[in-house]
């Protein structure tokens, strides 16, 4: 069998690593990860949401970088030549051209969100965050909003970066940019941790992430937290895959997925580590939602000592995992540009660029001048977001993993896993039966289409499937 030769790889053996994290580690851990938390109770979430990482997620990657090693290309073009290989039906290239969408669309409106991080960096160390309450600071946070020109000049600024470190390549631009980036990030969370420590609230914190109340655990938090753990491993976006077309054949996919999700989860804790305590420590409500890291944590920065050197501190490392997260966005389209039509990565970098800038301006709008625009019920932000979240992820997850486990011959992934047999056979079970019936139930329950208790529904479809693959012998409904 003739292998593809990959066009680029990572030049270090910790480039993928460094980027795959760098692409995992953003504002899912940072943000997103902290608040679901806080709302869904604490421990059992974080429980249900480590349980995810290992069913799902993981197998989920692993499937991921070994199709973009094996087809080594852009999603597109990866997807497309394993299904060669396979004398498979080319349409399943559309699936790479949905996740490398997704990530795009991801992208628009995440440099909104990462524009929010830069401009709250500057806005601790310039004092205008100086308020006495939580709602002072939701007024400052509204006020940010309402300005056009500040809000967009934040998220160009983003993406111009993001733009930039693309433009100059895989090993000049993203490994270079990410060997610097992650440890630097590495080192701000543990001072952070280290400042929580002294916060007087660290036990509280600490008991709430990781005290379990198996009250806590419903149907809707487990979903919660399924949906997490793809968007936290950048999963069915495109870029995991894009990244994976770069590892170098003498790498593990096992140990470096295992690697890169370990590293994931450790941040999101850390990171959770680092806010609730402060957050206890000034007598402040965990559960304060989406507004947790932009007006809760900014006040009691300010109630305690060199809590100003701290929250810029903490500014500065939510914007640099948001640029790592960023950059791994958009390098499925630009590869794809390159490879597919011989477009420069510069060229492919402003093109995309400039389609990125005018649909996330539209989401940049949403919160002021379109604020009023709300086709059926959303404005354009919550659209991109519900589309992609609801809609491409979970799909993209599904086909991907029916792709492995049932499409292609075995030894294409038996070969570019190179697993012991015991592993393969995990690995298999998992894509074929566990990953896509958990996706499924995902998905249609983040459409509503699930009206009664999920935890119900899968017993209900575990159920289905194994009466599927029985006869009437063993449970009498044949
Ligand atoms: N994993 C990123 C985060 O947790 O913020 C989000 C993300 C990155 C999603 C890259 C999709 C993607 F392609």
């Amino acid at each position: 069998m003739t292998r593809e030769k990959p066009k680029n790889l990572w030049l270090s053996r910790w480039g993928f690593i460094l980027a795959a994290t760098g692409s995992a580690v953003g504002l899912g851990n940072i943000w997103k990860f902290p608040y679901i938390t806080g709302e869904y109770g604490g421990g059992a979430f974080v429980l249900m949401y480590l349980a995810c990482i290992l069913a799902i997620g993981i197998p989920v990657m692993m499937t991921e970088i070994a199709i973009g090693r094996r087809g080594r290309g852009s999603p597109i073009d990866a997807i497309g030549r394993v299904v060669k290989e396979n004398n498979g039906n080319p349409l399943w290239k559309a699936v790479g051209g949905m996740a490398m969408l997704a990530g795009f669309m991801i992208l628009c409106f995440y440099v909104v969100v990462a524009g929010w991080a830069f401009a709250y960096t500057v806005k601790m160390l310039d004092g205008s965050l100086a308020a006495t309450s939580v709602e002072a600071l939701g007024g400052v946070f509204e006020a940010h909003n309402a300005k056009p020109w500040q809000l967009g000049g934040w998220s160009v600024l983003v993406a111009l970066l993001t733009l930039w470190i693309v433009a100059k390549g895989v090993q000049k631009g993203i490994e270079n940019a990410v060997r610097w980036m992650m440890p630097g990030l590495a080192v701000m969370l543990l001072i952070l941790v280290g400042y929580a420590f002294t916060s007087g609230g660290f036990s509280a914190g600490f008991d709430f992430l990781f005290s379990f109340d198996a009250s806590k655990i419903t149907g809707e938090a487990l979903l919660a937290a399924l949906g997490h753990a793809f968007f936290t491993l950048s999963l069915a976006s495109g870029a995991i895959l894009t990244y994976g077309s770069y590892l170098p054949d003498n790498q593990s996919v096992a140990r470096t997925t295992f690697v890169v999700a370990i590293c994931d989860t450790c941040v999101a804790l850390l990171a959770g580590l680092a806010i609730f305590p402060i957050i206890f420590a000034n007598g402040m409500n965990p559960g304060a939602g989406p507004g947790l890291i932009f007006m809760s944590l900014p006040l009691a920065f300010q109630q305690m000592p060199f809590g100003t050197a701290f929250g810029v501190l903490f500014f500065a490392m939510v914007s640099v995992a948001a640029l790592t997260s960023a950059i791994s966005m958009i390098e499925a389209t630009v590869a794809y540009l390159n490879e597919k039509h011989g477009i420069s990565r510069l060229k492919a970098a402003a093109g995309s660029g400039a389609v990125l800038l005018v649909i996330s301006l539209l989401a940049m709008l949403s919160f002021n001048l379109l604020a009023g625009w709300t086709p059926l019920g959303k404005n354009f932000f919550d659209w991109l977001d519900y589309l992609t979240s609801r809609w491409m992820m979970p799909l993209g997850g599904i086909f991907i993993v029916l792709l492995a486990g049932y499409a292609l011959r075995d030894e294409i992934m038996r070969d570019e896993l190179n697993l012991p047999p015991l592993g393969y056979a995990l690995w298999l079970f998992m894509v074929r039966y566990v990953s896509p019936v958990l996706i499924l139930v995902v998905f249609l329950h983040a459409l509503g289409w699930l009206m009664i208790d999920p935890v119900a529904q899968w017993y209900w479809i575990a159920g289905a499937l194994v009466c599927s693959r029985c006869s009437a012998r063993c449970c009498g409904h044949g």
